[in-house]
This record gives structure tokens, sequence and C-alpha cells, in this order.
């Protein structure tokens, strides 16, 4: 049986069904010139060294949409394809950007701390929190998931506007700028890959153009945001909240956003629900078994599909 190098937790299903065809390497424990495929997720990817090591590496699948964790270039220029699993995770990670943002809006987390604690009972009604409605949301990152965002929205009676590095054929308004999007908007919802071209796109200006009633929401990756220019605006008043499903050195968050009550924080679960992690991971193992069978995909990354 072909040598298959797991990087990550994997479902039962998905180890059954590889275990089936493939003889399963833990990363403790594998000869690199054996292994022909790998499978990953998109926080650990596979490391230059170790790519460089696999001599004899054919394809990697990555459980996830997101692959900047893999240097895809270098892989396809030597003949290795990687897959991710675009398109069914796209609602589930759009309801977890409109949770974020619908949280921060109505305060849920301060208003639940204030019913456990008996403030309720012991000091009256909690505080007016800010209507979610008829808000204007700028989507940086206009996809597959930011369509999926703003499909979501609709019933807010939300503003879509947006901005990515090439205008699309779409109704809502196109932004050039990243900081004149961010000034008009009270929202910005950041849903684009990570890696150099988007790596703390949203800095300081960003946020600041943002301004003091506007809200963060972080649902790409931590590297899109620059994480001490956040900590600053959403300290000295500059930015009004931040909802953040992403961190740039994940699981470690920086205790001064853990410690601001103007912010929400999740633990990179965008997908992470049964239903979609089935469909990710049926994904995952389907491009793997496939291109043993005849040597083709279903889901190449962008960099592969000539492969
Ligand atoms: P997609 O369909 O490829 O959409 C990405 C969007 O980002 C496109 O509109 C693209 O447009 C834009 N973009 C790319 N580079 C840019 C840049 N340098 N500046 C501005 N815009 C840029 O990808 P998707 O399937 O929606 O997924 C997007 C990302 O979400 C993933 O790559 C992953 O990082 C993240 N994600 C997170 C979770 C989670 O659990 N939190 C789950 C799934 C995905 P242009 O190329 O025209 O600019
Ligand atoms: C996963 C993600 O948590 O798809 C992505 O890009 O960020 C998430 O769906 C991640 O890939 C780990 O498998």
């Amino acid at each position: 049986m072909p040598d298959l190098l797991q990087i990550g937790g994997i479902t039962d299903t998905m180890r059954e069904r590889l275990a089936a065809v493939f003889t399963i390497h833990q990363l403790d424990n594998f000869d690199a010139a054996k292994i022909t495929h790998v499978i990953t997720n998109g926080h650990d990817g596979v490391n230059p060294e170790l790519m460089a090591s696999l001599t004899n590496l054919k394809a990697i699948s990555v459980y996830g949409v997101g692959y900047d964790a893999v240097d895809a270039n270098e892989a396809a220029r030597r003949g290795i394809i990687v897959t991710h699993t675009p398109n069914v995770l796209n609602e589930e990670v759009a309801t977890t950007a409109v949770l974020l943002m619908l949280s921060c809006y109505r305060e849920v987390l301060r208003d639940d701390a204030y019913v456990r604690s008996g403030d309720w009972q012991a000091n009256g009604n909690a505080p007016l929190t800010r209507s979610a409605d008829n808000q204007t949301v700028g989507i940086l990152g206009l996809g597959r998931i930011g369509q999926a965002i703003a499909d979501k929205l609709a019933p807010w009676s939300t503003t879509i506007v947006y901005h990515s590095r090439t205008k699309k054929n779409v109704a809502y308004t196109y932004y050039d700028s990243l900081a004149a999007m961010a000034k008009d908007a009270d929202v910005l919802i950041c849903i684009t890959p990570g890696g150099p071209s988007t790596n703390k796109i949203v800095n300081a200006d960003v946020l600041e153009a943002l301004g003091p009633s506007g809200t963060l929401i972080n649902v790409s990756r931590g590297s899109v945001v620059d994480e001490a220019a956040l900590i600053d605006a959403l300290q000295s008043g500059k930015l009004g909240w931040a909802g953040l499903d992403v961190f740039e050195a994940e699981p470690s968050v920086p205790q001064a956003l853990r410690d601001l009550p103007n912010t929400v924080l999740l633990p990179h679960v965008g997908s992470a629900t049964v239903e979609t992690r089935a469909a990710m991971g049926a994904l995952t193992v389907d491009n793997l078994l496939q291109h043993l069978k005849d040597g083709t995909v279903i889901s190449a990354v962008p960099e592969c599909t000539e492969l």
C-alpha cells in the first residue's frame, strides 16, 4: 500500500477510509523517501524543510480551504498537486462571521455575565446595546465565503461594500482602497486568504478609519490583521469592538485581547461543526483516493490546476 503522512488530527471516518488504501504514518515515525501523499490542515500545512525532504511526494490534501501554510508554487514546481476543500464550508464560516458581528453589537457576552452574576436581580436592567440593523458592512475579500456572508446579512438590511484586488461582477460598491472602505463602513469583515499578499493589511490606519463606533470581524487568518495595532486601537477607543476567530500565533492569544471587554474571541472554529467537518473530511479524503486511482483530483488549488 502507498504511504501517507498524516499531519494534524483527522476524524475516525477519515481514518477508516484512508487506512483501507494507505499505510498511514505519523510525524514522529516515518521514512521520508517512502511518502507519496500527505494529509494536513490549514494551520500546520507542510513546512518547507519537510516538503524538501519528501522526495517522492505526489499530492498534498489540505483539510480546509485556506492553504497559506503550504508553499503551493513550490509544490507545483515540483509536480506535487495540492488540494483543499472549497465551497463545502462557505455557509458555516459565514455563520461564524455573522455570529461574531451580532455578538459584538448586542453585547451577548456582557449580558450573559450580567444574568449569571446575579447583577440583573441586584442592579436592574442591563445597559442598552446597539442595533445590528441597517449597517454598512465592508467585506475584505469577496470570494466564496465573502459572498455567503453578504447573503446571510441581507435580513439585517445591511449595505454591502467590498475590497479585493480585483473588482467583481456584483451589485455591491467596490473600493480599491481598504482604508477608504473602512472609513465608510460600520463593520469590516476580513475573509481573504492569509500569506504574504495580505500580511497585516488591516493596519493601524485601517483600524483608525473604521473608528470608535466601528467593529472589526476577522474569520480569515490572524496574519491579515496587525494584532499589536488592533490591541492599541481597542484599548485607546480608536476602534469600538472586535470579534475574532483567528489570531497571529494560535493557539496563543495575547492577554491584552483576553482582558478587553470589547472583544468576542473564538478558538478558530469558523468551520468547526460536526456537519461541515464531515463534508470537509469527505472531500479531503476523496481528493486523495481519486489521485491514487487515476492521478487526477477534485479540488486542486489554483496554483496546481495545470498539473
Ligand atoms: P476565495 O473564494 O479564494 O476568496 C478570497 C477573496 O480574497 C477573493 O475575493 C480575493 O479576490 C480576495 N483576496 C485575495 N488576496 C487578496 C489581497 N491581497 N487583497 C485583497 N483581497 C484579496 O476564498 P474563500 O473560500 O472565500 O476563503 C477565504 C479564506 O477564508 C481562506 O483562504 C481562509 O484563510 C479563510 N478561512 C477561515 C476559516 C476559519 O475557520 N476561520 C475557515 C475557512 C476559510 P481577489 O483575488 O480578486 O483580490
Ligand atoms: C480549518 C480553516 O479550521 O478551512 C480553513 O481555511 O481555517 C478551517 O476550516 C483549518 O483548515 C484546520 O483544518
